[in-house]
């Protein structure tokens, strides 16, 4: 994180860690920023990878004319919507309901061919303690590998995969009876992208691969690329790299897919968690 902050007329800044992560407080996001408020909050996101706001009580139409404002929305394939607005995945946990979605470090969408440049969280339901969401700096792990590492990485392409996780192999686990599509036909995307990316925003490289859809190195067995990958996923979560963010209701997390993993924690049982998911396109990544 670079410490020239720019001079901010309209929003304030509350670090979240040395890492990454700011809460931002002196916007309403009902309404649609205005351009100086909209220059800061793009300015916010580049600078700290994921923005945090709290107490936006806002409509499903009021967040997503918010998300439009960031770019086009890319509708989910794979989790439930919100009745009549197929813009807004639910990423729900039932009371009943053992397993969560995103327990494990990863980025979303990693496996399409233009992966979502961001994902915009707003907390329905939130369980009275636990739940909450960890952050990682993909920039961070990535300048803290050796330079040898650097160099073994930096030509390297991975594969990413959807048919895992939500593929015909997945179908009959609990997530297919809350929160998520039975539509493994839309889970057959591979996609090839760089191990170390260079950030389309900041220029800054990162790494991108992740435990949840990387299956290998591209040229490279499963077998082979397994171990290194290991390496790489416990080197990721370094908690120096990392934020922790504590949900309540009306919160709201905006975060960039190219520069962090996330990690919803599963530490609530006998609790419910609904939470409303928009995710944005993005650009190729090279
Ligand atoms: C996700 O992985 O997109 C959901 C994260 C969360 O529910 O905290």
């Amino acid at each position: 994180m670079t410490t020239d902050a720019m001079d901010y007329k309209e929003i304030e800044i509350t670090p979240q860690s040395a890492a990454l992560g700011a809460v931002i407080s002196g916007v309403n996001l009902s309404k649609e920023p205005n351009e100086c408020a909209m220059a800061e909050l793009k300015d916010a996101f580049s600078r700290y990878s994921v923005i945090f706001f709290r107490d936006q009580d806002l409509t499903p139409p009021q967040q997503i004319t918010l998300a439009k404002c960031w770019g086009a929305i890319n509708v989910n394939r794979f989790f439930k919507p919100l009745d009549g607005y197929p813009q807004i995945a639910q990423v729900i946990k039932e009371a009943s309901q053992k397993e969560n979605i995103g327990g494990t470090w990863h980025t979303d969408h990693s496996y399409d061919q233009i992966p979502a440049m961001g994902s915009m969280l707003y907390a329905r339901e939130v369980p009275a303690v636990g739940g909450d969401t960890l952050f990682s700096s993909m920039y961070l792990a990535y300048e803290a590998l050796s330079e040898d590492m650097k160099n073994r990485l930096t030509d390297l392409k991975a594969w990413h995969s959807s048919r895992h996780a939500f593929g015909y192999s997945v179908t009959d686990s609990e997530h297919y009876e809350d929160g998520r599509l039975d539509n493994p036909d839309q889970a057959t995307q591979d996609a090839l992208h760089p191990v170390v990316i260079t950030h389309p925003l900041t220029g800054r490289k990162a790494l991108y691969v992740n435990a949840d859809f990387t299956v290998r190195f591209d040229g490279w067995t499963v077998e082979q690329s397994q171990p290194i990958l290991d390496l790489l996923y416990a080197h990721g979560a370094r908690q120096e790299f990392t934020c922790r963010f504590h949900w309540e209701p009306d919160s709201m997390a905006f975060w960039d897919n190219r520069a962090t993993w996330h990690y919803a924690m599963n530490d609530y049982p006998g609790s419910r968690r609904i939470m409303h998911r928009i995710t944005l396109e993005g650009v190729a990544l090279n």
